[in-house]
């Protein structure tokens, strides 16, 4: 039987409902995270619970518990579904209340959910690459919030599914942004090139990661914009997610990245990578 945490209670997944007039449902008024179980254990999971705290905080929820408080419940929860390899899915919404565009009295409780999902690595992609689309971004200003309104990215990811592809790449204008669920980087003469961590993306937990082993590792990286004639002339291209780790790019709009195979810098990220699964969790499945 599967499970899901409700507002601070583990139950029966099946049982596990919400309102019709949760604000989440009707507004997607609140925020979520993401996080990667390898091995039974969290990766970067305070990491991603302060994004979470600080995705609440800049849309006014306060969270009814500490991090270490949902660090724990989570924890229960994968003992309670058993799960080795996958990911943890939560979103906290700003409650159930009478439909109006204003919030909600204070005294209205946010809503807050998580359950698990089995997922293998996608192995196969990782070693040999993916097909990327290049689309305008028509987001809205405030990327960096991991707010559940996401429609902008859904359509530019159906694009991409659509064109046979992976992902889309977003660009406001000539300055390229991000994926629709990634963030996007570019090697040019050895250097790791990515947009710089503002209002216009979100702040990946696994860019930060990255950033962290380039540094570690003596790669040079400079996080600024970059236009979509560098990521056409780029010797290599890869993006990073929680759930596609570092995934390389080898083609853009039907023209290949370079030689069209992963490049050198995006192999060694690789290897620092899954070092970095195997120091925080131990063995990687
Ligand atoms: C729009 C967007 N950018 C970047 C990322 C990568 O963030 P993270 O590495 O924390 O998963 C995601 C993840 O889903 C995303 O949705």
């Amino acid at each position: 039987m599967a499970f899901a945490l409700l507002n601070g209670q583990i139950i029966n997944r099946s049982e596990a409902k919400v309102d019709i007039e949760d604000r989440g449902y009707q507004f997607g008024d609140g925020v979520y995270e993401v996080i990667r179980v390898y091995n039974g254990k969290m990766f970067t999971v305070n990491e991603h619970l302060q994004r979470f705290v600080k995705s609440a905080d800049s849309i006014g929820i306060t969270l009814p518990y500490t991090t270490k408080e949902i660090a724990e419940m989570l924890e229960e929860l994968l003992k309670k579904n058993n799960l080795k390899l996958g990911n943890i899915y939560m979103q906290i919404t700003r409650g159930t209340a009478p439909r109006n565009h204003l919030f909600p009295p204070a005294n209205v409780p946010p809503t807050l959910v998580a359950y698990t999902i089995k997922a293998d690595r996608p192995v196969e992609k990782l070693e040999k690459g993916v097909k990327t689309i290049l689309t305008e971004d028509i987001r809205w200003l405030r990327c960096d919030i991991k707010s559940l309104n996401l429609l902008g990215n859904l359509l530019a990811k159906q694009k991409a599914t659509e064109a046979g592809c992976y992902e889309a790449i977003q660009h406001r204008g000539q300055d390229v942004t991000e994926g629709s669920s990634s963030n996007i980087y570019i090697v040019k003469n050895g250097v790791v090139i990515t947009h710089e961590s503002d209002h216009l993306i979100l702040k990946g937990i696994t860019k930060d990661v990255i950033l962290g082993l380039c540094g570690k590792n003596n790669i040079p990286v400079e996080e600024r914009t970059f236009s979509v004639d560098e990521l056409r002339d780029a010797d290599e291209v890869f993006l990073s997610s929680t759930t596609s780790e570092v995934m390389p790019v080898i083609e853009i709009n039907g023209t290949k990245v370079a030689s069209g195979a992963p490049g050198s810098v995006t192999r060694k990220l690789q290897t620092f990578f899954e070092q970095e699964i195997e120091r925080q969790c131990r063995i990687l499945e």
